[in-house]
């Protein structure tokens, strides 16, 4: 018996893939078919694949042409593969050529070419871009815009300001810059909010009533009726409203997450999380307003403490300084948050630097992320032995901005933005900064909270 072996995404599945499993079959007797797994898709760059794993694996099965799917989930398993199955014939489509030439050494190696004028990614383009707009003065959307080139499912096309002083690189390669956010509206499916927080809730109504899907910068607004009404209004339009932590959407940090709930270090009784950078976050110009330590990283720093213990704590106190030179915001807030059986910690500052690290403690065993543990391609699983200890690597590319970008798209596509993101967890970080401007008269010292 010839066994035959081929790989893909097959995201959704047309004629070329058809064709190329059935040739694939017809070289041999046995044909097996490894579909690649979505992180593996992730690591390898390709980011934009639109259907899951299973729907693809479901597809390459309603065709009958494969005896067997496996899939395909790190970078050398074609070699074990060829070994475990007797593999006697490797093939793929001639846009491959050459390229799989060293696993001449293990079995024959055939390339099918390739049928012409029809590929996953011109179906996804045919479905049409997103048209992106920003609004917002920090330079940081200059890399936004960069970073926007590796997604092909979002295209921004638009850019609203009141200061452009930073913004000249992204400024001169999109097709309209204004200062009028009616006018940007007009010509986008959605927009991406970077202002300052206290602007939010307007900007987002404003595009929710246009139309507009809208990513917006954490916090969301400082509001919990603010966000009540915003997300009333979105599902009522039928519009996504989705909250943009970068770190929720790396592949490292959701694997934590998912690692946690399996229960590997057993109950977690303590996440204790800092985030800190010096004067240089949120500092956006002379026109526009400081963010404050706990409005900039917050939200950062309490995903983890919500997404791991919930959102239902019993306390919460501030610890927070002003800063001397933008009396308006903290230059340091530590906020302590007790649960019935485990307690938090977040420490942020842009006046106070510190380790920004990550750990959280189990019954079992602790997760320790070293700094900048918010963008992260590493973690250790430690435990009480040494040698239990695990180190975990993911390829992170791009600071999590396009994996963020191509989540909204999605998003969007499917009407579900909570994959990543609960809106119990935004709505509970909405809450945190609401009860932290509630607590700031007076600014200094501790302000002890009971709920
Ligand atoms: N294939 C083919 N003819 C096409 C498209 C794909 O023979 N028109 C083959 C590829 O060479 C590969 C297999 O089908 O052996 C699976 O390809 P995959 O990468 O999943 O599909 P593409 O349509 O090429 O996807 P993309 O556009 O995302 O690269």
């Amino acid at each position: 018996m010839t066994k035959v072996i081929t790989y893909g995404t097959y995201d959704l599945l047309h004629y070329g893939h058809i064709r190329l499993l059935e040739r694939a079959k017809a070289l041999g007797d046995y044909l097996i078919v490894g579909v690649t797994a979505d992180d593996f898709d992730r690591q390898r760059g390709k980011i934009n694949v639109q259907q899951t794993l299973e729907e693809r694996v479901a597809s390459v099965k309603s065709t009958g042409i494969a005896d067997k799917i496996i899939i395909e989930e790190y970078e050398g398993q074609k070699i074990d593969d060829i070994k475990r199955y007797g593999v006697d014939i490797f093939t793929v489509g001639s846009d491959w050529e050459g390229y799989f030439d060293y696993l001449n050494e293990y079995c024959k190696v055939v390339y099918l070419p390739r049928t012409q004028g029809v590929s996953s990614s011109e179906i996804r383009a045919e479905e049409g871009s997103l048209k992106l707009g920003m609004l917002g003065y920090s330079s940081f959307l200059n890399k936004v815009y960069k970073e926007s080139q590796y997604v092909n499912a979002v295209d921004i096309t638009a850019l609203c300001s009141s200061d452009f002083t930073k913004l000249e690189d992204v400024r001169e390669n999109i097709p309209l810059a204004t200062n009028k956010f009616e006018e940007m509206l007009e010509g986008v499916d959605a927009v991406y909010i970077h202002s300052h927080p206290s602007l939010h809730a307007e900007e987002i109504r404003t595009a929710l009533q246009a139309g507009k899907n809208v990513l917006c910068e954490s916090p969301v607004v400082l509001k919990k009726t603010q966000y009540d009404a915003l997300m009333d209004l979105a599902a009522e339009k039928s519009l996504v409203l989705m909250e943009a932590i970068r770190t929720a959407y790396m592949l490292a940090y959701s694997r934590l997450i998912l690692m946690i709930k399996g229960g590997k270090i057993g109950k977690v009784v303590s996440v204790d999380a800092t985030c800190t950078s010096l004067r240089t976050y949120g500092n956006f110009g002379e026109k526009s307003r400081k963010w404050g330590s706990l409005e900039g990283w917050g939200p950062t720093a309490l995903l983890p403490v919500f997404q791991i213990l919930g959102t239902q704590y019993t306390e919460m106190d501030f610890f927070s300084l002003v800063d001397e030179e933008y009396p308006e915001t903290d230059a340091f807030t530590k906020v302590n948050i007790r649960y019935p059986e485990a307690t938090a910690t977040i420490k942020v500052g842009t006046g106070v630097k510190s380790e920004g690290e990550l750990i959280i403690s189990g019954t079992k065993g602790y997760i320790y992320v070293p700094a900048p543990w918010w963008k992260t391609d590493y973690f250790e699983v430690r435990f009480e032995h040494a040698e239990e200890n695990k180190r975990q690597f993911y390829k992170l590319e791009g600071d999590g901005i396009r994996y963020e970008l191509v989540e909204f798209a999605h998003a969007i596509h499917s009407g579900n933005a909570e994959f990543y993101i609960s809106r119990n967890v935004t709505r509970a970080i909405v809450d945190v900064m609401e009860r932290f401007n509630a607590s700031q008269e007076p600014r200094r010292g501790e302000d002890k909270l009971a709920l």
